[in-house]
């Protein structure tokens, strides 16, 4: 049989624009140090490699990309944060991780363009590691709308976010726990906390290897 080990928890935040995720990761990373779990917030797009600052400038509209290419590239930065990612879950330290494949099939899946249909676009994705966890934090447009309107990056339309959020939904597996973000921060924080623990806690038993996408 082959040896377990304890393993640190790879935990994905998911969610259309200003649903709140950042505020929620930063703040589940904070709980679990001061628990005692090595624990790292990570975020995609990582904008601070050579491929993270091409993606940067489309982002920000400073060039424009062929459609396909800056999906490839989004899913580049995935691929070229893989070995340290593996090792920091080896290592034991627990990564919540902003933003994840499933954003880069939702968001180009929802420009409609005639062959990047959801199936191209999980295709680069694959063998990738799986999230042990994957928290949606879910919100209407119109809810998103109220909290102040959108930035200025590319995507943050009304009309856009719209066919996002369905694709997020068309894609939501059983393991996604979906969470009602339009409540107050702190009740939200408080779902997603017991929802880790007990992740992390499997992984700490060291019986469950990280797995790939999309199996
Ligand atoms: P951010 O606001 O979380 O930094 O993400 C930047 C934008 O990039 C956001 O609108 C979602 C989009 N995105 C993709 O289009 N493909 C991807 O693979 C990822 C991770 C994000
Ligand atoms: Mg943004």
């Amino acid at each position: 049989m082959a040896q377990q080990q304890a393993r640190g928890a790879f935990i994905v935040f998911e969610g259309a624009d200003r649903a709140g995720k950042s505020t929620q990761c930063q703040m589940l990373v904070e709980h679990l140090q001061a628990q005692g779990v090595a624990a790292e917030l990570w975020r995609f797009p990582d904008r601070t490699t050579p491929i993270g600052k091409m993606i940067n400038s489309y982002l920000t509209s400073q060039s424009d990309i062929d459609d396909a290419a800056v999906h490839l590239l989004f899913s580049a930065n995935r691929w070229e944060k893989r070995e340290e990612l593996l090792r920091k879950l080896h290592e034991g330290t627990t990564l919540v991780v902003d933003r994840y494949a499933y954003s880069g099939v939702a968001f180009t899946a929802a420009k409609g363009l005639p062959g990047l249909d959801r199936a191209w676009c999980m295709a680069p994705d694959a063998g990738l590691p799986a999230p042990d966890a994957v928290f949606f934090l879910c919100l209407t447009v119109e809810q998103a709308a109220a909290r102040g309107g959108y930035g200025e990056e590319r995507y943050e339309k009304d009309e856009f976010q719209r066919k996002v959020l369905d694709q997020f939904h068309a894609m939501r597996g059983s393991s996604w726990r979906v969470v009602d973000a339009s409540q107050s921060i702190d009740a939200i924080q408080q779902q997603l906390r017991e929802q880790a623990a007990a992740v992390v806690a499997r992984c700490q038993r060291g019986t469950s290897p990280v797995g790939k996408l999309w199996e």
